[in-house]
Formats: C-alpha cells, structure tokens, sequence
C-alpha cells in the first residue's frame, strides 16, 4: 500500500485526488490546504485526515509519497520540504518559474535520495499518445509538419487569482502554452534549431504564437492562450502532417482524432474515457491524469526510473520557455 499526501486542494489536487481514489493500493493519508475548508471538503469526499498546517502533512513519517498541487511560486519551497522528509514526490507542472529553482529543486531531491516527477500530463494523454508512436514507429511516413492549439477563457477559479499574477504563474505562456512545448521537445526528441514566438495584443504572457524549426526542416506551429470569452469552450488540439496522412486531434470533437490516410482510407481510434470524480473546470477527459498517476503510482512502488518525463526534461522545457520569451521580448528568432 502506497500511503500519499497532498498538499494544495484546489482545482488539481481535486484532480489528482480523484484518481488517487480509483487505483488499487494506494490510500490518501491526508490532504492539506490552508484554506481550512477546501482542505476539509476534499478530505471528507476521500475520507481522510484535513490539515491546514502542511508542515503536519509533511513530517507524518507513515507518508512516502508527497502530491504537491500548489500554485507554481511555491513548487521550490514545497518540494524542498518533501525531499528532505524522505519523500518521493509527485508535483504539477511547471517544475518552476525559473531554471534556477528547478536546478535547486532537483539538486535536493538527488542528495536526499527522492523521486521527482513533473505533472507533464499531455504526455500521457491518449491522443498525444497515438501521435508520439506513429512518430516514433514512423506509422505513417516522416513528420513534415506540425500545428498544435490550447485556447481557453481566463482561468478564473484560482486561490487568490495567482494564475492571473505573472509574478507568480508566468502567465499563460509558462502556464499554458508549456504542455505544448513540452510535448513537443518529447515528441521530436531534440531541440529546435530555431525558435520565433510573437504575442497577440499587449502582454506576451496572455496568447502566445511561436514557431519551432528543426534541423531538418521540420515545422511546428504553437498557438497557446487563456484570452479568450468566457463562454468560449476549452480546445487543445493538433495537425500532424506525415508523408503518408494527416493526424487531426481536437478536444472538442467526437470522435476527438481523425486519421486521414493518402490512400483515401479515414480512420477513427477510439480511445478510453475515464472520468475521475472531483474534476472542475474546462476539461472533461481525465484520462491523460490517471494515465500519469498510474505510471507515477507504479514507478515509486516498484522502484523504477521514470522514463517519459524526468525532471530534467521538465526543466529543459522551462528553459525552452525562457527562449520564447527573449524572442518575444527581443521580437527576434533565437538561434539554439
Ligand atoms: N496539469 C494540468 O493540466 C494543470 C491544470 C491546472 C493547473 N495545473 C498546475 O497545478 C498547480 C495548482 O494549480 P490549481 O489550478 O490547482 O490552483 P488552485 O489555486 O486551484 O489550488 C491551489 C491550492 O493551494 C492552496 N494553498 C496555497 N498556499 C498554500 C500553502 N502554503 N499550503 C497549503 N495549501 C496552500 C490554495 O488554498 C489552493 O486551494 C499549478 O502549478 C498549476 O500550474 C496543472
């Protein structure tokens, strides 16, 4: 039995608890928030001990495994804390707002002997999934393009509107806009020869456009942000050009992915819906959580080292953030 805590019940540790429930030897030992009660509410729905006080939480010596689902500027504070408790630690993306808190972070986990993983959960999305192996098994040809989208409405449910702070959630382009270039860097395996990213409108933080070249010629085209109106629904999405067919993903959809195969041939997979209790807001497919949850769950327990997101790729993300940014601000493209 894997006992966790989670710190931080807000709209992904209501997540995360959730899928926590629906695995098979693992028991929330307690769930902390010092918003009295969220940490209550949270902590009745899974029948667990409340706390207000993390630091309760996290010096319960019965606990091996640490959630931390705080807003991003606490990540380093909250991750340091867990590691030097002798916790594995499981914390939502992005590792940090700044490359040298996430060199920090990994460097305690490493001395005290922990396990870190990032909440990178595009990479264990279904849909992003499929496209990862017809990419690396070459299903469908080479790769010549790629565009990926992830609009949203201003996310308003935060704790005291940190997400709307850019101090202290690197606005949407750290926040949002991460998943793709994330996704991207794993999907392709290397880095972009060249990066260009523009803002729409004022502040780059809000809606970002950047476009990836790689050394071999190939495209991707990034579309990321949370300016949207309030009725205007959720959409992460993709095209994928391969010599041999077109892959089109959109959240919005049903079926959600299309093959379109230059034979003619059109294809449907059907993949699996799984629906955590505890969700809220704009997305309704939580099957990419559970996905990572699971691998998460089963690398601790078995000791095995994570493969699909290290810390280190979490970090290299970031830093590629970092680049788009000095390209936004610079309104140049940045040679890598
Ligand atoms: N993977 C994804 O798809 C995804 C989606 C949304 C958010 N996130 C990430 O998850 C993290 C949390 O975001 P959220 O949307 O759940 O935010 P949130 O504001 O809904 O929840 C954060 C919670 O932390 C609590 N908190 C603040 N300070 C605390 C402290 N010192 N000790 C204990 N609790 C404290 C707040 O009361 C709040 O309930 C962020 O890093 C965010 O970027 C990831």
């Amino acid at each position: 039995m894997t006992r966790v805590g989670i710190i931080g019940a807000g709209f992904m540790g209501g997540m995360h608890a959730g899928v926590y429930s629906m695995l098979p030897d693992v028991k929330i030992a307690g769930i902390a928030d010092i918003r009295g009660e969220k940490a209550k509410s949270l902590s009745s729905r899974y029948k667990t001990i409340p706390y207000f006080d993390p630091e309760q939480l996290l010096t319960r010596q019965d606990i091996s495994v640490m959630d931390i689902c705080l807003p991003t500027f606490l990540h380093k504070e909250f991750v340091i804390k867990a590691a030097e408790q002798g916790k594995d630690i499981l914390c939502e993306k992005p590792i940090a707002l700044n490359v040298g808190d996430a060199d920090e972070m990994i460097g305690v986990c490493r001395k005290n002997k922990v396990r870190l993983m990032i909440g990178h959960v595009i990479r264990f999305w279904n849909e992003y999934r499929f496209l990862k192996e017809a990419y690396d098994r070459k299903n469908y040809g080479e790769l010549k393009g790629l565009s990926c989208r992830r609009l949203s409405p201003l996310p308003t449910w935060s704790w005291e509107d940190w997400l709307l702070n850019d101090e202290k959630s690197g606005g949407a382009l750290t926040d949002l806009h991460i998943h793709d270039t994330d996704f991207i860097l794993y999907l392709i395996g290397k880095n972009p020869a060249k990066i260009f990213s523009r803002a729409s409108g004022g502040s780059g933080l809000a809606h970002v456009y950047t476009t990836f070249t790689f050394a071999d010629g190939l495209v991707a085209n990034v579309e990321g942000g949370w300016d949207m109106p309030a009725q205007y629904p959720f959409e992460m999405s993709y095209t994928a050009n391969f010599e041999k067919a077109v892959i089109e993903f959109n959240s919005r959809n049903n079926p959600t992915l299309v093959v379109y195969e230059s034979t003619g041939k059109v294809n449907r997979p059907v993949f699996d819906k799984i629906k955590a209790e505890g969700g809220s807001g704009n997305i309704e497919d939580l099957g990419g959580y559970f996905h990572e949850i699971r691998y998460f769950i089963e690398h601790v327990s078995h000791n095995k080292q994570f493969n699909v997101v290290t810390p280190e790729d979490a970090r290299h993300s970031l830093a590629v953030i970092g680049v788009e940014r000095e390209s936004m601000e610079k309104n140049v493209e940045i040679l890598i």
